[in-house]
């Protein structure tokens, strides 16, 4: 007999069926047992009679959480037994076969409610029992909902998903570079794509016109609510669009995103209002506002565009000028003198995406005139060689035919949390990372073997163990 799920029994009544899944509770009342069945599609109510003894008594053992097989007749409920908060709840399944498919020990913690108020490193460690939870069940599916029909959307308009590597080289995106050992030519290192930048760019010059990718990016940064090491961006980059065609196809996508698959949320302003990074500053103090007329509401979304960043910000730090977004961003100017002459006058056609007080997305157009380009360098300080050795690949593809390109990178994880009403990305990331950054399910990152590391060409000096730091901690205590 094939195995059915749960919420399809509605339309087997009277019927004989066979379901799989786990014992979601069990309660026993004298004559008669409960245990209700979950699997992905829902619960399912099933009674034990006491007559037939031989499965009453296996159910009456049978521990939360253990693994299952039915078989029964699947029944109407008498009318005062009706549950109508689940999708099953006017039908019963009075079991004549169970078959435990494997025993559960007693779980870490419970996986019924949302879970908020456990321990998070707990969850963490456990986190395929967490997943087991209604809330991070219906998180993952709403994030694939979102995902497939970003792909759908842009499939329509004509867009082509192209994937690009994950080992490469290091990208100016401004955060540190994740680096990955060769073996092949020891001392040398890839980076983690901290974004597929130069990839879509160059991907622009190969004449694909329309990419989109939904890409993993990696920033070894400290981890914050809204921030992680690894995360998921819907990258974007065209060519021979206007800065106002990429916005109003990020403003026609999230419409139609929304409508369909958010349908109790309210868009507060369509279109969305596009304001000067100068307007903003000087209203709310911040890059980007909160524009929710109220800010309790769960269910408002207040998306709005910030346009007109300043090309350049003077870092105190370094004492140069560095470029606000990436230095391949196209100043709003191809006067080269007014660039080297006036750096703080100088607007770029770069864009931020803002929802309720969050970035959710930011892009440019780029640069594609070499003697900008070079200006834009000049300014920041960077020697020739410099410029050759980090973008050398990048300036020699564009001596062979460049369209005048730009794109986009909404980030997937906070617009989901922000949806889904989540107060940080990690709820809606199938495996997420610690807030220092450690995966305690896996153990990672962990020690490698010697062997491994001579491989590499690679050697471990001066570093404190921090296990044996943290086991000398415990012994003190
Ligand atoms: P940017 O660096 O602005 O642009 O990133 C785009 C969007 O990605 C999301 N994001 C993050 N989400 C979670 N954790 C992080 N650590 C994190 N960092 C960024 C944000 C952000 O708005 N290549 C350019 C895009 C372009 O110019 O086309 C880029 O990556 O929502």
């Amino acid at each position: 007999m094939k195995r059915i799920l749960s919420n399809e029994t509605i339309n087997y009544i009277g019927k004989e069926v066979k379901v799989c899944g786990w014992v979601n509770s069990i309660r026993v009342h004298g004559k008669i047992i409960f245990i209700d069945l979950r699997d992905i599609s829902g619960i399912l109510q099933v009674v034990f009679d006491y007559k037939n003894q031989e499965i009453y008594k296996i159910a009456e053992k049978v521990k939360p959480e253990s693994v299952i097989e039915l078989k029964g007749i699947i029944n109407e409920r008498p009318k005062n037994m009706i549950n109508l908060k689940i999708k099953t709840g006017e039908v019963e399944l009075l079991a004549k076969e169970i078959k435990i498919l494997s025993k559960a020990e007693t779980l870490p913690f419970s996986v019924e409610g949302d879970g908020y108020d456990i321990n998070e490193e707990k969850r963490m460690k456990y986190r395929y029992l967490d997943l087991r939870r209604e809330r991070m069940k219906r998180n993952l599916k709403t994030r694939f909902e979102v995902i497939s029909f970003m792909r759908d959307f842009l499939k329509k308009e004509g867009f082509i998903e192209v994937e690009t590597p994950i080992l490469t080289k290091s990208t100016p995106e401004g955060a540190r570079d994740f680096l990955v050992p060769s073996r092949l030519e020891k001392g040398k290192f890839y980076a983690l794509p901290q974004s597929p930048q130069q990839y879509k760019q160059l991907l622009m010059v190969a004449g694909l016109e329309k990419y989109f990718q939904i890409a993993r990016c990696f920033r070894d940064e400290d981890p914050r609510a809204d921030r992680q090491a690894e995360f998921t961006q819907l990258d974007i980059e065209t060519s021979f669009y206007s800065q106002e065609e990429i916005l109003d196809l990020i403003e026609r996508l999230y419409i139609s995103l929304v409508k369909e698959l958010f349908p109790e949320k309210k868009i507060q302003k369509i279109p969305f209002p596009r304001l000067t990074y100068k307007e903003v500053m000087e209203k709310y103090n911040s890059d980007k506002p909160d524009l929710r007329m109220d800010k309790n509401s769960k269910d408002e979304l207040a998306f709005a565009f910030i346009v007109d960043f300043p090309m350049f910000v003077w870092s105190e730090e370094e004492k140069r000028w560095d470029a606000v977004h990436h230095p391949f961003t196209r100043p709003q100017t191809d006067n080269i003198k007014e660039i080297k002459k006036n750096p703080e006058n100088i607007l770029a056609y770069q864009y931020d995406f803002v929802l309720n007080g969050y970035e959710i997305g930011g892009g440019s157009l780029r640069t594609y005139n070499p003697e900008v380009l070079e200006a834009v360098f000049e300014v920041m300080g960077h020697k020739k060689d410099e410029i050759k050795e980090k973008f050398g690949h990048l300036l020699k593809a564009f001596e062979y035919g460049v369209p005048p390109h730009g794109g986009i990178a909404p980030g997937i994880d906070r617009f989901l949390s922000i949806v889904l009403n989540e107060p940080n990305i990690r709820e809606v990331i199938a495996f997420p990372k610690t807030g220092d950054s450690r995966d305690l399910m896996m153990g990672a990152p962990d020690k490698v073997d010697e062997k491994q590391l001579k491989e590499l060409g690679l050697e471990i000096k001066g570093i404190k163990d921090k296990d044996k730091k943290d086991k000398k901690k415990k012994e003190k205590k």
